[in-house]
């Protein structure tokens, strides 16, 4: 049954909507999480979990210092949320290892792992021998590899079931099957969200709604830039034996799984809310694997999936106070990096709603910031 008021509302019970519900009811509020299908059904539940700001990161700057401090968080995080709730979250340190095929690209590949190093972060490049050796189910066409050995690995969907579960231990309150169509506002100011089954009146609203941001924000004449970016994912169990470490080539990526399968990505399609995977996406992926790691032509195909990615204009995840909207905050757009950002984003906004010291700066993530238009977007306020 729907409440009648809440202190906070978020709408989307993604990874980042759970987050939120978390750290807010971590701080003594009592949130009101409103999901409109099931608790990270969406991209969060389906994502493959890898926490890898180093492998895909061009440049040092603000976007990879967050992806850092989001890595950060997990090892503590996993620790409390087994505490409180006996949810294993599967976090693994086990590394990445990014292989590349031309003399042509080592420069490149030499280049990034010494700009990183001398931020302080580890990264070593392998010739060929040495990275065969790291990993021998490796193609001996490879010219070498780099080697991130703080690069990690979470069950997505059980980060998820943990996050929510602790929320609720602590107060948080969650409604599945329970879509927010709109909001109560006088002038600039809300005052509460509509649902299909209710008004529930609240001063503070966190939009945490994924791909579905963008939707929400045309019912509210707010242009919110997130739309869907498809990525589809191939399970497999192989043969013999699975790499050690991921696997993160240019043209496709390879998870090995605690429980001896591997999860194989992915693609970036813009096709609208299609979450159906494809055979030339899974052809795509196991094509590209197939170079990388040849074995993987000999794994047992277990099943494909997809999900629907926030992506936003510039790339960067849409953080803070709507400034044409007193009351509303959003927390979405997070694109590739939904998993390894959650936690972190449900402690910034936890913060910003506390008007507390933020543990990192957001300003490259503030709304307000310019995105640009693409030619292609909705036609939205
Ligand atoms: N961050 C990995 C992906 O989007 O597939």
């Amino acid at each position: 049954m729907l409440p009648r008021t809440a202190d906070v509302i978020i709408v989307g019970g993604g990874v980042i909507g759970c987050a939120t519900a978390f750290w807010l009811a971590k701080a003594g509020l009592a949130p009101l999480v409103l999901e409109r299908n099931q608790l990270g059904c969406e991209a969060s539940g389906e994502s493959a979990g890898m926490l890898a700001p180093q492998s895909e990161a061009d440049a040092a700057g603000s976007f990879l210092d967050f992806g850092l401090a989001g890595r950060r968080l997990f090892p503590s995080l996993a620790e409390e949320l087994k505490a409180s709730t006996g949810v294993d979250i599967e976090y693994r340190q086990i590394g990445i290892l990014v292989p590349f095929f031309r003399e042509a690209d080592l420069s490149a590949r030499v280049a990034r792992a010494r700009w990183q190093r001398e931020s302080g972060l580890s990264a070593e490049v392998l010739d060929r021998s040495d990275a065969l050796k790291a990993e021998p189910l490796l193609s001996d066409t490879i010219e070498g590899a780099i080697s991130f050995p703080e690069e990690a690995h979470v069950n997505s969907r059980a980060l998820v079931t943990a996050l929510a579960d602790a929320a609720g231990r602590l107060g948080a309150t969650f409604i599945t099957g329970c879509p927010a169509v709109g909001v109560i506002r006088r002038e600039d100011t809300l005052s509460g969200i509509r649902t299909a089954n209710g008004t529930v009146s609240t001063k503070t609203v966190v939009l945490a709604a994924g791909p579905w941001s963008g939707p929400f924000g045309d019912t509210l004449g707010l242009r919110i830039p997130v739309a869907p970016a498809k990525g589809e994912l191939v399970l497999v169990r192989p043969a013999g034996r699975l790499p050690r470490r991921i696997i993160y080539a240019k043209q496709a990526y390879l998870i090995p799984t605690p429980r001896g399968e591997a999860i194989l990505g992915t693609t970036v399609e813009f096709v609208g809310y299609d979450k159906r995977p494809t055979v030339a996406g899974v052809r795509a992926i196991l094509a590209g694997l197939s170079e990388v790691i040849p074995a993987i032509a000999s794994a047992g195909f277990l099943r494909c999936w997809a999900g629907l990615r926030p992506h936003t204009p510039d790339e960067l995840p849409l953080i803070g106070r709507h400034p044409a909207l007193e009351g509303l905050t959003l927390a979405t757009g997070h694109y590739r990096n939904g998993i390894l950002l959650g936690p972190l984003t449900g402690r910034l906004v936890q913060e910003l709603i506390l008007g507390r010291v933020l543990s990192i700066p957001i300003e490259p993530f503030r709304p307000e910031r310019p995105v640009p238009r693409p030619t292609n977007e909705r036609d939205s306020i």
